[in-house]
């Protein structure tokens, strides 16, 4: 069986190196007699690389290769991957792709044609990098009912917010970094505003809950706003700042789900995932507490993840491995501002005003903070309840952050 590359940048071209490296056994734990790389499209030009006699700029050239039974997805954005994977599927070929944003957009409908068609669509690389949890949630975990999910998803803004915590580095020079070391999305905007870990706390909840959540439906908050005051202040209550995505199911089958900064505390299992890493947090009704970590961003990590796709599919020719979600429904989503929650808040304001309308606070101190600001931590409040508090305290807000629980 033959495979081909769509893309063939960071994660791509690591995919390609993932399956010279090991090929034999590879193509032994594929079950095949063979499985080479026999295509790789990009437009861009990669004149003396290893694989040039494979390029091509021809999507035809993949999609009407009988040969090819697989195709590797790892260009990235909606379009035009979205149309080059429907084709392949509707063609009779498997898709394993890394792309979250596809996913996140299309998942449901990609993963119904593949049914149809009796091929397989798979996508453990778009979630968490090289950690699997894709398969783990659809196989291992398939005995619980998952009612809530919560983790650090983009290794680029975890990097950032640790090199900003322990060294003390400005988020320009720490993002710089990351982005040599092949981290960040080619918009690294997508990292830093939480639109990447909103992608993949979609994946996420659309797999565990049962229905497609679309980004678009999730309050999305990123870190640029995070000021070094803030990293002190947390560390003053006992924990870290970390971006966190977060999906829970109520009761009565609505989700709630959410990607912004939030407070950790520092015995929490998230605390001191630290850098590149990615941690995903998952909550059984049988098992508990189960958190999954490792490297959730980069190109050998990534390869790994999307390399194991590839054998599955190998090995699941016959018989496609069945999973999938319906798509969402109206209100299935709950209003970000209905959501409760303790708030950290730093900002100009006198104690007695926010006495007479918070009640009962947590004030924390650090040394070097600014005479006239404060950081305090409220009761559990809805962001409706608290958007007026704030308005009725006429505090100057510098910072707002969530706390959490995990
Ligand atoms: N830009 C992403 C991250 C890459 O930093 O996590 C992996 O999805």
């Amino acid at each position: 069986m033959n495979i081909a590359v769509m893309g063939y940048g960071v994660v791509g071209s690591g995919v390609a190196e993932v399956l010279k490296k090991n090929h034999a056994s590879i193509v032994k734990k594929s079950m095949q007699e063979s499985l080479e790389l026999t295509r790789i499209l990009d437009l861009r030009d990669f004149p003396g690389d290893e694989n040039e006699a494979l390029l091509t700029k021809d999507f035809k050239d993949i999609l009407n290769d009988e040969t090819i039974g697989i195709v590797v997805e790892t260009m990235g954005g909606v379009h035009p991957a979205y149309e080059f994977v429907l084709d392949c599927l509707k063609a009779g070929k498997s898709v394993v792709t890394s792309n979250k944003e596809l996913v996140a957009a299309k998942g449901n409908e990609l993963l119904r044609v593949a049914e149809e068609k009796n091929v397989n669509f798979m996508f453990e690389a778009s979630v968490g990098g090289g950690i699997p949890i894709i398969r783990p949630i659809i196989s291992c975990l398939a005995a619980n009912e998952i009612d809530e999910i919560a983790g650090i998803l983009n290794g680029t803004t975890n990097f950032i917010l640790t090199k900003m915590i322990n060294d003390g580095m400005t988020f320009e020079d720490a993002l710089k970094i990351a982005q040599e070391l092949g981290y960040a999305e080619r918009d690294p905007s997508a990292d830093v505003e939480g639109k990447d870990a909103c992608r993949k706390i979609c994946i996420l909840a659309s797999l565990c809950f049962g229905k497609h959540v679309y980004p678009d439906s999730v309050y999305t908050e990123g870190i640029t706003k995070i000021a070094l005051a803030d990293v002190e202040y947390a560390k003053a209550w006992g924990g870290v700042i970390k971006l966190i995505g977060r999906a829970t199911r109520y009761g009565d089958g609505k989700i709630s789900i959410m990607v912004s900064p939030a407070f950790i505390q520092n015995h929490s299992q998230l605390a001191g995932v630290d850098d590149v890493f990615n941690a995903i947090l998952v909550r059984g009704d049988a098992l508990g507490d189960v958190v999954f970590y490792g490297r959730g961003a980069g190109k050998l990590p990534t390869a790994s993840a999307v390399v194991a796709d590839v054998i599955d599919c190998a090995r699941h020719t016959e018989r496609r491995k069945f999973f999938g979600w319906e798509d969402s429904v109206e209100d299935y989503v709950v209003d970000y501002l209905d959501i409760k929650h303790p708030f950290f808040v730093r900002a100009k304001a006198d104690k007695q005003a926010v006495a007479e309308h918070f009640g009962e606070v947590q004030y924390l101190e650090y040394e070097g903070a600014a005479a006239d600001e404060m950081g305090f931590i409220t009761a559990a409040l809805t962001q409706r309840e608290f958007d007026a508090k704030v308005a009725a305290a006429g505090l100057e807000v510098g910072s707002v952050i969530r706390v959490t629980d995990y």
